[in-house]
């Protein structure tokens, strides 16, 4: 273990770590645990925030896991930055940065895989296959290693995030989930490391993203089936970007069913490609009073 700043402290094995955060010996401390692949932004130090308030330590944890991105995928130019990183950690208050190599967190990897509820089938996982296994066997390790009371997930990522919920819920896992509504920029792109990759007029046209879901959630609230939102979010985003839709989808939430009447909460889904970088975004909406409305507490 070594300190990079008289704040932080950075670790980078696992047996420092389960040392410096042995339940024997923290006793009644919380810990909040915030996991990352890097790259930070306001959508991480938002995760920081919520944890801060609710814990004594906060712990994150960097690494980019090989075991969710498929060949082809973008595991190679996904954006890295480990001093700005521990800057930007440092700075937003966190306590304790995990930042394992690739060797310490698969040594000897025997290739067990955990199967993931049937939400997993849909959206991303159409299109992405085996993501949310490697998803959930770093997320398992990580909660193994760093036995949190409570962990913070963006709601950008909505289908990961329910996906972990079922799995901590089936599997009586320790940690509690925690929502964190989604950080945007000033045009509604939602944050993420990614849209560093865009190039300048894809970031402009990335605004046309939110912009669509905006209409799509309008139109459910107006009473429109589900089939014709689709087809206008779809649309939209397709006659002002470059973008290649790789899903627009409108289902249950956290359930990833179809919509069918009486559902409590409903989510419009999408993901984007623009050249080598696939963006994605949801709106969550719930009833009220019988109507939809997007859910402003988790957006
Ligand atoms: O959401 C992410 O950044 C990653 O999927 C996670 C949860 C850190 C697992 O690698």
């Amino acid at each position: 273990m070594y300190v990079d700043s008289p704040d932080i402290e950075v670790i980078e094995t696992i047996q420092e770590l389960q040392k410096k955060l042995n339940r024997n010996e923290r006793k009644n401390t919380t810990v909040g645990f915030v996991p990352t692949m890097g790259y930070l932004h306001e959508g991480h130090l938002s995760l920081v925030k919520h944890a801060k308030e609710q814990n004594d330590i906060v712990v994150m944890s960097i690494f980019v896991n090989p075991a969710q991105f498929g060949p082809g995928e973008d595991f190679e130019s996904y954006p890295r930055d480990r001093e700005r990183d521990i800057r930007l950690a440092n700075e937003a208050g966190v306590d304790i940065l995990f930042i394992p190599t690739v060797d310490e967190m698969y040594p000897a990897d025997g290739g067990v895989r955990i199967l993931p509820a049937k939400q997993a089938h849909e959206l991303c996982g159409a299109s992405r296959p085996g993501h949310f296994d490697g998803v959930l066997k770093v997320v398992l390790k990580l909660f193994n290693i760093v036995d949190p009371d409570r962990s913070y997930f963006g709601m950008k990522d909505a289908q990961q995030l329910a996906i972990i919920e079922t799995f901590v819920r089936d599997f009586n896992l320790r940690t509690v989930i925690v929502r964190v509504p989604i950080v945007r920029e000033e045009d509604g792109l939602a944050k993420s490391s990614r849209n560093v990759n865009l190039t300048p007029s894809e970031r402009t046209e990335a605004a046309s993203i939110y912009r669509a879901l905006q209409i799509g959630s309008e139109m459910f609230a107006a009473g429109e089936i589900p089939e014709a939102i689709k087809q206008r979010v779809s649309d939209f985003i397709v006659s002002n970007s470059s973008g290649m839709i790789d899903y627009v989808e409108f289902l249950t939430y956290p359930g990833l069913d179809p919509v069918t009447d009486g559902a409590q909460e409903v989510i419009l889904a999408c993901a984007v490609k623009f050249s080598s970088t696939r963006l994605i975004d949801n709106i969550i909406m719930s009833t009220k009073d019988g109507t939809y409305v997007p859910n402003d507490d988790e957006q």
